[in-house]
């Protein structure tokens, strides 16, 4: 058994910078596919884990956003996943269902409890990247970890799509894309002529915004505290805007201003506190917040509970726009193809690997939406 020697972007723990590291990566095992990357966006959620707000077990290659080409079929593979094949161009899911717990017996995978994706290893159980020389594994967040050159992941992680489908763009359908789409057309099930409010405009909020567009929604309003943002809204379907500033009240009253008294759906789409309690307190009797951001472990929001009863208000939990990989993600990219999901606008950025620090700086600081690293055979 040979191993191939890759280039990844590692996290030693949560809390360090990423260092990008040489290491040696398996033959594909039972039911792993071998991947190369060719496209990788750089989410909120890798920020998270690097900067400590989510504790993670190290060492690990971060990246779960990505698109890859199937390079080699491990044992097993071929006969359960015929559309399977060297050749194919493949988004990644970063949640494979288990089958088995709850969320999954109910039908609803993305709720997935027990996802072997959450282990960061292979279904095996093992890691299938090791430091040179015996010097320990390093796990793969989500089982995809595609901030590196090529991977082993789960086949069934490995979504085929329209080998037309813009590298970049397969990859966002990875992560942000399914997320704020499916936050709109699944998850909230935005009705024609509806109006909805979009908090915090990254690659997941303006996903929310194109997702609320794609639904038919009469006034798409989109918050954020940096003005390009807002421009980039428009572009992807915002009717109006609101540039955030730090009195939330004021936010609050342009809101309601520019919904006829509160929207019928809000999205929080940051994780932070006081954007969640903004967006249920915009609602509306009647009306739905849908929560995509996600916070750091540990964190409470509030809300008035007698007129939130009293409205008939909802409160919905959004995870991985409650997607169904192996559907939604040949359907977004058909969307895209057919020029009715502009996700291709998401990308403000390209780097390669040694450039994720300088992206997570930006991502820190507002600035730009989605940075996607392109890899380059020769690199
Ligand atoms: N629910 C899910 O399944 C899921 C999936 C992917 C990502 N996420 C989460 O979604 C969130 C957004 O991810 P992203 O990659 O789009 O992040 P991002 O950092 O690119 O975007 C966040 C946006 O919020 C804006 N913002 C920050 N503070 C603000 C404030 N106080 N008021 C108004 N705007 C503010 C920023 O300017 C930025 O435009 C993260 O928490 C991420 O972990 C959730
Ligand atoms: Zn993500
Ligand atoms: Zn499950």
């Amino acid at each position: 058994m040979t191993a191939t020697s890759i280039r990844a972007a590692v996290l030693d723990r949560p809390g360090v910078p990423i260092r990008i590291e040489t290491l040696d990566l398996d033959p594909p095992g039972e039911g792993e596919v071998r991947v190369r990357m060719v496209a990788a966006g750089v989410c909120h959620s890798d920020l998270h884990v690097r900067d400590g707000e989510w504790d993670r077990e190290g060492p690990i290659i971060l990246g779960h956003e990505g698109a890859a080409v199937i390079e080699e079929l491990g044992p097993g593979v071929a006969a359960r996943h015929p559309g399977l094949r060297p050749g194919v161009l493949v988004a990644l899911a970063w949640l494979i269902p288990c089958g088995t717990c709850r969320g999954c017996r109910s039908g609803r995978t993305w709720l997935c409890s027990a996802s072997p994706s959450y282990t960061h290893r292979m279904p095996s159980g093992l890691a299938a990247t090791h430091r040179p020389a015996g010097a320990g594994d390093v796990l793969t967040y989500c089982a995809i970890g595609t901030f590196a050159e090529r991977q082993n992941v789960p086949a069934a992680a490995a979504i085929p799509v329209d080998p037309a489908t813009p590298h970049a763009v397969a990859a966002l359908i990875g992560c942000c894309v399914t997320t704020g789409v499916g936050a709109m057309t699944k998850t909230a099930d935005v009705q024609p002529g509806s109006s909805v409010v979009v908090i915090g405009l990254g690659g997941v909020g303006l996903s929310c915004v194109m997702g609320a567009a794609l639904a038919g929604a009469g006034t798409i309003v989109a918050v954020d505290r940096v003005a390009a943002k807002l421009e980039a809204a428009r572009e992807l379907g915002a009717t109006g805007t609101i540039l955030a500033g730090a009195d939330g009240d004021e936010t609050l009253a342009a809101i309601r201003d520019l919904t006829d008294g509160g929207p019928d759906v809000c999205a929080e789409a940051i994780g932070l506190p006081a954007t969640i309690e903004l967006a249920i307190a915009s609602l509306p009797v009647g009306g739905t917040a849908v929560l995509v951001g996600m916070t750091p472990f540990g964190v409470r929001a509030s809300f008035e509970a007698f007129p939130f009863v009293d409205g008939g208000r909802r409160i919905l939990g959004s995870n991985y726009g409650s997607a169904d990989p192996a559907v939604d993600f040949p359907r977004y990219a058909a969307l895209h193809l057919a020029g009715r999901l502009p996700a291709d606008r998401l990308v403000t950025g390209r780097i390669g690997l040694d450039g994720l620090e300088d992206a997570f700086g930006a991502m820190r600081r507002g600035e730009g939406v989605r940075t996607v690293i392109g890899f380059d055979e020769t690199a």
